[in-house]
């Protein structure tokens, strides 16, 4: 910010700096880097998948769902989504009288992640009461494609685990902001 700018703007200045004052997310997370401009950034950095199973994180989804407000289409969903680091933040859907307003299992984990800092993910598991495995809705692709990248999608059902896909494979052709480079 330059000298004029900072005269017009001293609020912006100051809040900037106390953002700088956050805690930082732990290492193995801050090696993602955040520019989602960068190739990079859509790589998962790979865990030891062997701590934690996609059975495990299937559980987790299952408990999660447990939460559930889905008072209008009875269709309860949980979402465990892993952090690179070995951590997890696990969500359920939402439902509100104006429908509209429902929030999906796995948005509801990946913006309690990024709320508290987790920028680098592994896998998700997303987990309902069918046979068929319940896929993420486009909504939900299209953002756990800009902040996760690539990661595992593990779907499963109350017995467990009934399919593992690439969030690659089920958002082809993706848009995300590598498109908006020759906008600069
Ligand atoms: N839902 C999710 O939470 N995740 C999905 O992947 C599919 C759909 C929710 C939204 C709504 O509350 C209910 O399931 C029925 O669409």
């Amino acid at each position: 910010m330059s000298a004029s700018d900072r005269k017009r703007w001293p609020e912006v200045e100051r809040r900037s700096s106390s953002r700088r004052a956050c805690a930082e997310p732990r290492d193995v997370e801050r090696r993602s880097g955040l520019d989602r401009r960068n190739e990079a950034a859509w790589k998962p950095i790979p865990v030891d998948e062997s701590e934690r199973s996609d059975e495990d994180l299937v559980a987790e989804a299952i408990r999660a769902r447990e939460f559930a407000q889905a008072h209008y289409s009875g269709f309860k969903v949980g979402a465990a989504l892993e952090f690179a680091g070995g951590g997890l933040a696990t969500g359920c859907n939402v439902e509100n009288a104006t429908y509209g307003l429902t929030l999906c299992a796995e948005r509801v984990a990946l913006v309690k992640a990024l709320s508290e800092g987790h920028t680098a993910f592994s896998r998700i598991a997303i987990v309902a009461d069918t046979a068929d495995p319940t896929p993420p809705c486009g909504s939900c692709r299209q953002l756990l494609w800009e902040y996760c990248g690539d990661i595992a999608v593990i779907l499963g059902n109350l017995d467990g685990p009934t399919g593992r896909y690439s969030l690659k494979s089920l958002l082809p052709l993706a848009f995300d902001a590598r498109l908006l480079k020759s906008g600069e």
